[in-house]
């Protein structure tokens, strides 16, 4: 079945082709971290809101661009634990954008067979934004192309002592943790690890963002601040994604033959 939005397979496999990207070999989650929105801004002689605002369109561009190329799960840090310590306008321009924003956006998202829900301390964010995202969490009616997560008040820290928190008070022996013990006990506990990270703006850090998730993940670094982020950025990260060769700790495939 497919949506009206959705394309027919063989066109978005034929447009992916054009742009050198294997449709057979795209990751199934890809995780951004959307960085550079006050610098966009203040190259523009702008408030550091004003990059945020447009950092939106950058958002609509990705989740169309992770729609076109068969991305399954598209994880985008918008707001970090750590966030909460800029100015409070800063703060709340930006909850009452994502409050906006969620309004606006539910229903296209919906028909083009999108599911929103929210990783992170969601309780910390104030009412109008949890009843916002309490509405989208049902998701499209017919079938789900993407799942868009986004990470609010996140941090790997956090996410971290909350699971061992959880672990603790379910009375977990020491021998029943396991690796895949505490991927269960995490925010993204029925997602795959991302297979992609991409982060925005020249930073070259984590920046506190799914530290265990991220383990054997790709790093695609670009210079491009968040709010210019486009589809042929995030093409160009899949592309990159495509000509690396992931080991895992095992010997290079070429040494193997050797
Ligand atoms: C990313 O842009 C958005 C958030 C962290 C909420 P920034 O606001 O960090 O912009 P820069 O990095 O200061 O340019
Ligand atoms: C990371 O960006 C957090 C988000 C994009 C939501 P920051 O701008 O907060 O990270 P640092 O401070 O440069 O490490
Ligand atoms: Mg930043």
């Amino acid at each position: 079945m497919t949506t009206p939005n959705s394309h027919p397979n063989e066109a978005r496999q034929r447009t992916l082709r054009a742009a050198g990207i294997d449709p057979n070999r795209v990751p199934e989650h890809v995780a951004v971290i959307m960085d550079g929105n006050g610098r966009w801004a203040k190259r523009r002689g702008e408030e550091r809101v004003f990059g945020h605002a447009h950092g939106v369109e950058s958002v609509r561009a990705t989740v169309e661009a992770a729609l076109e190329s068969g991305v399954r799960f598209l994880t985008l840090y918008a707001f970090s634990t750590e966030n909460w310590n800029r100015p409070k306008d800063e703060v709340d321009a930006l909850m009452d954008l994502l409050v906006q924003t969620l309004v606006q956006e539910a229903m296209e998202l919906g028909s083009k067979g999108v599911r929103l829900r929210a990783i992170g301390d969601v309780d910390s964010l104030p009412k109008a934004c949890q009843e916002q995202l309490e509405r989208v969490k049902e998701g499209p009616e017919g079938e789900v192309h993407l799942d868009l997560v986004l990470a609010l008040s996140y941090s790997a820290k956090w996410e971290m002592v909350e699971a061992i928190r959880s672990m603790m008070n379910d009375d977990l022996t020491p021998e029943q943790i396991l690796p895949s013990t505490i991927d269960g006990y995490l925010q993204t506990a029925d997602l795959p690890d991302p297979e992609l990270m991409i982060r925005t703006s020249g930073e070259h850090r984590i920046s506190n963002f799914m530290l265990w998730q991220l383990a054997y993940a790709e790093l695609h670094f670009t210079s491009v601040l968040w709010p210019d982020f486009r589809m042929s950025h995030f093409f160009d990260a899949i592309r990159d994604f495509q000509n690396r060769e992931r080991r895992f700790g095992a010997l290079p495939q070429s040494t193997k033959t050797s």
